[in-house]
């Protein structure tokens, strides 16, 4: 493994910061069965029902049901006729992330700086109402067909947003412990990386905080280069990778063909008991990734002391690494999807602030076992 990974320092200055954005706010999915995609995701992941758009409300286009975990918002929609925006979506990706958005203080503002900034329009700011108040919404494309809503909800008190009602079922199974939004990643087109990489710096005001190169992620078959993005406060993290030349096909080239373009690779949750959470996720029907048993006879080598019985790390899967500042524990799901595209990572951080390069190795070689099963190596 290369150890020369760059770790840019990061000053912040809030009067700088043109785009401040507070956290996420949601994640919508485009799916062929928003319905049932809503059940998996309350059942296996612990998400509860919260709220519905679609015929009941008045909205002939699309069907969507919002879930939430802790600060955790996704929204899964599907379309209610042929030829539709939703439906070409998912035609040419699968089901697969659309929406990225962003909670912020001034939508229209947002909005305006960043296209004055080189921004693709999506949406231009658009402001719903309904009895619980107001919201306002614009948005702007990042890579491939993924998008940016910035969300304004300050003038509203309403469960999610106007036109969704309360979506109250008796079946809520209880929470796995998933908290917030850790990062998510984006994959790109080979020598795309460095084009995104200058758009979230130059549009979004986002610095790059740490790079890793094919020397860092690289098997003996394959390899992919990542920069991590974040917001000026550090809220949002967006790591970018790129395919890089291997012996074979990487992962991300394997991405990039299944999703027929760019899009969110994985959505990283965040614990504050993995064991537990992954334990329950487990026994839910969550698919894992696994690394060989060996990879647990030199982690504490590697990582020192840590809080955890390494058996139940062993038995679980689950990854641990450590940087400077502390250390994290970290497990991946299979792919969500029939492609082989969006997956999700449980990361439990104890101090560090980085993604676990020294687990990216055998991580690498578990997805390349499963390519090899599913014939995409
Ligand atoms: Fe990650």
């Amino acid at each position: 493994m290369n150890l020369q990974t760059q770790e840019i320092p990061k000053i912040y200055n809030e009067a700088e910061d043109f785009m401040p954005i507070n956290g996420t706010d949601y994640v919508e999915f485009y799916v062929s069965n928003a319905k049932q995609a809503a059940h998996f995701y309350k059942s296996a992941f612990g998400f509860k029902s919260h709220a519905y758009s679609g015929l009941q409300t008045g909205n002939k286009q699309n069907e969507s049901y919002v879930v939430v975990q802790d600060k955790i918002k996704l929204v899964f929609t599907s379309p209610l006729r042929s030829n539709s925006i939703v439906g070409k979506h998912i035609d040419k990706h699968g089901d697969g992330v659309k929406v990225v958005a962003l909670w912020v203080d001034d939508a229209t503002k947002s909005y305006e700086t960043a296209m004055e900034r080189g921004a693709k329009s999506y949406m231009e700011p658009t402001t719903t109402e309904d009895k619980h108040g107001k919201v306002v919404q614009s948005g702007i494309y990042t890579y491939g067909e993924t998008v940016h809503v910035f969300v304004e909800r300050k003038d509203y008190r309403g469960d999610f947003l106007p036109g969704y009602q309360a979506w109250e079922t008796t079946y809520n199974p209880g929470p796995v412990g998933l908290k917030f939004v850790d990062h998510m990643v984006g994959n790109v087109e080979l020598g795309g990386m460095n084009k995104w990489v200058e758009f979230y710096e130059k549009v979004m005001g986002f610095t790059q905080i740490m790079s890793f190169d094919d020397k860092d992620i690289s098997t003996e078959y394959t390899a992919l280069m990542s920069k991590v993005m974040s917001s000026g406060n550090g809220r949002i993290k967006f790591p970018i990778n790129e395919p890089a030349a291997g012996k074979k096909k990487s992962q991300v080239e394997e991405y990039l063909e299944f999703y027929e373009g760019e899009g969110v690779q994985h959505i990283a949750v965040a614990t504050d008991n993995i064991i537990k959470t992954v334990t329950e996720l487990r026994d839910r029907g969550v698919e894992f990734l696994r690394v060989p048993d060996t990879y647990y006879d030199a982690v504490l080598d590697r990582v020192g002391t840590i809080d955890e019985e390494i058996l139940a790390l062993k038995e679980l899967g689950i990854l641990v690494d450590r940087d400077d500042e502390g250390y994290l524990l970290q497990i991946f799901t299979k792919p969500m999807n029939p492609r082989p595209t969006m997956f999700f990572e449980i990361i439990q951080r104890k101090g560090a602030t980085s993604f676990g390069k020294g687990n990216f190795k055998a991580l690498f070689e578990a997805i390349e076992r499963e390519q090899e099963l599913r014939g995409t190596l």
